[in-house]
């Protein structure tokens, strides 16, 4: 008897379940209707005013999917407008002037505390240096850390140098004048001056020597065969010779008189 009960209250409850199943299912051909509706009318510009009529007598789910189709629609025509007419015009400005100043400043870079210049042979970076030291001893102490005695290939690479120097001067002596020794020289005194850093052109540009210079020497007996820059700031020694110019003095005696300097040069990398 129990168990019959039990049937019949599982049979009752599946019939419910049955008709509400039934209740759910019929409005679900409207839907159809209505998405039906909805495609054919979104062709036309008058959708709006259909859709925003229909939905309020069966669904809700309706207007929400019908008001992205119509923004996405709108939203394409705006774009392409404005993407072509801006895109073409800077870039063809602006990309041939990267691709040329890409290939440059990527390779060649000086390290912290070196200056950098332009020689004809690429980046050049400077350091000035300050010692007592005659022309081989600073051409040594530069080889030590991977660099040269450096020569100036241009004016503005000496005026480089020559700022350098009078940084250095100050900021290492209390001297208001001295020397940079460079890497220029000439074998003897009937010869051409050179840059002997191995890294420039060969061209006299960058040697702009003091009124009267080069002398010839002697100096205790020595000839002047290596250029010295002189560095000045007012109330150092008066002088013929003019800051951030050459002059000749000899090549293997440095005197500890005043401010004494080197530069040293190596590539950018
Ligand atoms: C000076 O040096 C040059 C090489 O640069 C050489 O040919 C010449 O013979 C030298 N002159 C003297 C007087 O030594």
């Amino acid at each position: 008897m129990r168990i019959l009960l039990v049937i019949l209250l599982i049979g009752s409850i599946l019939n419910v379940s049955a008709r509400s199943s039934c209740r759910t299912r019929t409005p679900t051909p409207t839907t159809e209707e209505m998405e039906e509706t909805t495609t054919i009318t979104s062709t036309n510009e008058e959708i709006e005013e259909t859709t925003s009529t229909v939905p309020t007598t069966t669904l809700i789910t309706t207007p929400t999917t019908t008001p992205t189709t119509t923004k996405t629609t709108t939203k394409p025509t705006t774009k392409p407008t404005t993407k072509p007419t801006t895109k073409p015009t800077t870039k063809p400005t602006t990309r041939p002037t990267t691709t040329t100043k890409k290939p440059t400043p990527k390779p060649k870079v000086c390290e912290a505390g070196w200056a950098r210049v332009e020689r004809s042979i690429g980046g050049w970076c400077l350091k000035v240096y300050a010692g007592v030291v005659h022309q081989e001893q600073a051409s040594n102490a530069c080889k030590r850390i991977g660099a040269e005695l450096s020569g100036s290939e241009t004016s503005a690479e000496r005026e480089v140098i020559a700022a350098l120097g009078k940084a250095n001067m100050l900021a290492t002596s209390t001297w208001k004048h001295g020397t940079v020794r460079v890497g220029i020289s000439r074998p003897n005194t009937s010869s051409k001056w050179q840059l002997t850093d191995g890294n420039n052109n060969g061209g006299q540009m960058g040697i702009q020597w003091s009124p009267g210079e080069p002398s010839l020497g002697p100096t205790e007996g020595l000839p002047h065969n290596c250029a010295l820059m002189w560095i000045w700031v007012p109330g150092g020694a008066a002088s013929a010779r003019e800051h951030g110019k050459y002059f000749s003095q000899v090549c293997p005696k440095t005197w500890d008189d005043r401010y004494r300097g080197f530069v040293c040069g190596k590539r950018a990398v």
